[in-house]
């Protein structure tokens, strides 16, 4: 379904519900999560479910998280959705509850099992229990720590281990879909005037590149949308990123536009499931883009920190370059390409404060793969990149930190703003993305 008013329908329709979890599993589990959330609930179940997200989502102030977000030096996106919510609803060890919910993350809409997610999810129940003045909810620690709920277990415990399902289920709701939010806002800056307000750039970042670019649906009853009849048990899937494309409804479509008129994209759903963490999530990312804002070396030092990460696992690499449209990329190529491209805006932006044209761009860039980009990824290799990736960085931080605001935002020479190329810069995750974490799958899981 891709046009917005069939979208819209469905997702106003109560006999369409998300497809629902498979068997629950033990208490303390992946499975038995997503069989204990809203998200995967529906008629009364959801209600209930819903209402204790919307309770403790009442607590927070958006206000306060977005300038909890925005002081966080933390450079992942991921983290600092989890870890200001966990802070805020006043849970114990708010750093353990993001690493660990960045695991869960990976496993919550699939159905395949996961150890790993399971021994996070239960490294995250005992952790659930707010610490602070705003009380207890009645949560067992037995139930909490993992244990299957024996045959017995009172009422009240399963009642607590649902409050704290759903926390853990709110918290890998925020987790990914907020990150890549920043991470599509942020591309998008680029391109968009200097004085496009975070507010605008946001909402258009939400029609133009959904974060959550499709939703899933299965008929309880048989029911009609889009001129379809649907049987009891037959699927649809939400087109939401066509949907938000429409041209029945938004004016030239494929544009970004952040003055454009509503309506608002289909984005964070719609009654009676529609998002309920949509405000904390537009604080979030808000706050996150404030910070890229005050500081723009905080985007190049970040770059070079999320490069690193993924570099760290490269030194297993298999030889197999890995295709990205119609490129392809291996550890060394992304390397050089990261490196190239810190080197080539530096010297752009020297050149144009000197009052200089830049020097004219004779790199081969990503066309070519050269024997060097084939060679394998060796520790010592990985030492190199830091070294160098790390030192471009720091220079990278001291120029843009001595700009002032005029020189960040009007600057001069032709081309983007210096601002806008610290933006432009963060883009560059692109190469190490495409060869990606190669940590060895059963290395990831701690043995015994
Ligand atoms: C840009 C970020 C986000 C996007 C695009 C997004 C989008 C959505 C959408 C489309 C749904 C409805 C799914 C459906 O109808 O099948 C949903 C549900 C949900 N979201 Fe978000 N979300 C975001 C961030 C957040 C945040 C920050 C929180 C919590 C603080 C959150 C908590 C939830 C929860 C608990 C549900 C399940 C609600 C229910 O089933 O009744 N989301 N989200």
């Amino acid at each position: 379904m891709r046009r917005y008013a069939d979208v819209e329908a469905a997702l106003a329709d109560p006999r369409l519900v998300p497809p629902p979890a498979a068997a629950p599993g033990p208490t303390g589990g992946v499975a038995w999560l997503r069989a204990t959330v809203a998200r995967f609930s529906h008629g009364q179940t959801h209600d209930r479910r819903r209402a204790l997200v919307v309770a403790d989502l009442a607590r927070l102030d958006p206000a306060a998280l977005r300038r909890a977000a925005a002081g966080d030096p933390d450079t992942d996106p991921r983290r600092v959705a989890v870890r200001t919510l966990a802070q805020a609803l006043g849970l114990a060890d708010p750093d353990a509850v993001a690493e660990a919910i960045g695991v869960v993350a990976g496993a919550y809409f699939g159905d395949a099992a996961d150890p790993a997610a399971d021994r996070a999810v239960a490294r995250l129940l005992p952790l659930m229990l707010p610490t602070g003045p705003t009380g207890h909810d009645g949560f067992d620690g037995g139930v909490a720590a993992g244990a299957p709920a024996p045959p017995g277990a009172t009422e009240a415990a399963r009642a607590a281990a649902e409050v704290a399902a759903n926390r853990i289920g709110l918290l890998v709701q925020a987790c990914d879909a907020t990150a890549t939010l920043v991470d599509h806002a942020r591309r998008a800056a680029v391109g968009c005037p200097a004085a496009t307000g975070v507010e605008a750039l946001l909402a258009e970042t939400l029609r133009h590149d959904p974060p959550v670019p499709a939703l899933h649906r299965v008929a309880t009853a048989a029911t009609r949308v889009a001129d379809a009849n649907l049987a009891p048990g037959e699927r649809v899937v939400l087109d939401v990123a066509a949907a938000n494309r429409d041209p029945a409804v938004f004016a030239d479509p494929d544009v970004f536009d952040p003055r454009r008129p509503g309506p608002a994209s289909l984005t964070f759903g719609a009654a009676p499931r529609a998002c309920p963490g949509t405000e904390h999530a537009l604080a979030i990312a808000a706050g996150v883009l404030d910070r890229y804002l005050d500081a723009p070396a905080t985007l190049v030092t970040g770059l070079v920190e999320q490069v690193l990460t993924r570099a760290g696992t490269w030194t297993a690499w298999d030889g197999r370059p890995r295709p990205a449209g119609d490129r392809v990329y291996t550890p060394h190529k992304a390397i050089r390409r990261v490196a190239d491209h810190l080197v080539d805006h530096l010297a752009e932006i020297e050149a144009r404060l000197a009052g200089q044209a830049p020097p004219p761009d004779h790199w081969h860039a990503s066309m070519v793969t050269t024997p060097a980009d084939l060679a394998p990824f060796t520790a010592h290799d990985l030492d190199e990149a830091r070294s160098r990736l790390s030192r471009l960085a720091l220079i990278w931080a001291r120029r843009l930190d001595d700009l002032t605001a005029e020189q960040l935002d009007r600057s001069p020479g032709p081309g983007w703003s210096f601002r806008q190329l610290a933006f432009h810069l963060a883009g560059s995750v692109f190469y190490a993305d495409a060869v990606g974490d190669l940590t060895p799958t059963d290395a990831a899981a701690p043995k015994g």
